[in-house]
């Protein structure tokens, strides 16, 4: 079991957001913005995931579950809580989260499934969430120095994100989920959170006026087909997901633990 620490990060989120605040660069605020905008609706239901997946146990396993599924729940809920702060900002900005209002639709149709098919669900995501932390926090050069608050927000949640990235994963395991499932489960949501990043990344561009901007399509090249690129490098990672032999525990976490170790005055542990 993980020993999962909630975290109370010190950043002002009550200032406003700069219309290109990563590194004045439109695309790549575009691209994190809209990643923004998934979290409150998506960490909710990791959350729910958790929760309903511990109650499906029997509980002399839900004991062993239980310490893990309370730090992970607390720190998805203070991620939901500082991202739609933040979301509340990108509003004011004029830009329109429509990738909110398509997952709750979509969310709709998981009534009544078993907890297994949401846990497939949330270990899926959590590998994507879990390999883009890792890019995150071993290039935290390419979220700019412009606004500081966002950098730390942006690779506080993303080592936290390293941390508890086994949770769902091994409560799908321990209710029975089949290595098939898993996989069906892995190839729809990465459709879906491709889909859904680049319909929601071209709306904030279309709305901030850059979207036919040459300097936009340069630097999306760049950051995701480039040699430090974000599809060149999670390419890999994300296909491990589809071994059998596959765990989350097997991606490397030193780069969450060293920022974590590192930046020790930026938060305060409020339990686990
Ligand atoms: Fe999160
Ligand atoms: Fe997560």
């Amino acid at each position: 079991m993980t020993d999962l620490v909630v975290r109370r990060l010190l950043v002002d989120m009550e200032q406003p957001i700069a219309r290109h605040w990563c590194a004045g660069d439109a695309f790549r605020t575009a691209l994190f913005n809209a990643l923004s905008m998934s979290f409150p609706v998506g960490e909710q239901f990791f959350i729910d995931s958790v929760r309903n997946g511990l109650a499906a146990l029997p509980s002399e396993q839900q004991a062993q579950f239980r310490p893990e599924v309370q730090g992970f729940v607390g720190q998805e809920a203070t991620h939901r809580r500082l991202h739609s702060l933040y979301n509340a900002h990108l509003e004011k900005l004029g830009l329109v989260n429509a990738w909110e209002t398509r997952a709750r639709k979509r969310l709709q149709q998981m009534e009544g499934l078993h907890a297994r098919h949401w846990l497939g669900i949330t270990a899926a995501n959590e590998h994507f969430t879990a390999i883009l932390a890792d890019f995150m926090l071993n290039n935290p050069d390419l979220l700019g120095d412009q606004d500081p608050r966002l950098a730390t927000l942006w690779l506080w949640h993303s080592a936290e994100e390293s941390e508890h990235k086994s949770t769902a994963f091994d409560l799908y395991q321990a209710l029975g989920g089949s290595h098939e499932w898993r996989v069906k489960w892995m190839r729809r949501v990465t459709v879906f959170f491709l889909y859904d990043t680049l319909l929601q990344t071209v709306n904030n561009l279309h709305r901030d006026g850059t979207l036919w901007s040459w300097s936009t399509w340069k630097s999306g090249w760049s950051y995701l087909f480039g040699r430090r690129g974000l599809v060149t490098l999670t390419y890999r990672p994300w296909r491990a997901y589809l071994r059998s032999d596959f765990h989350p525990g097997q991606q490397d976490a030193t780069a969450s633990r060293r920022w974590l170790a590192e930046h020790a005055d930026q938060f305060v542990p409020v339990g686990g």
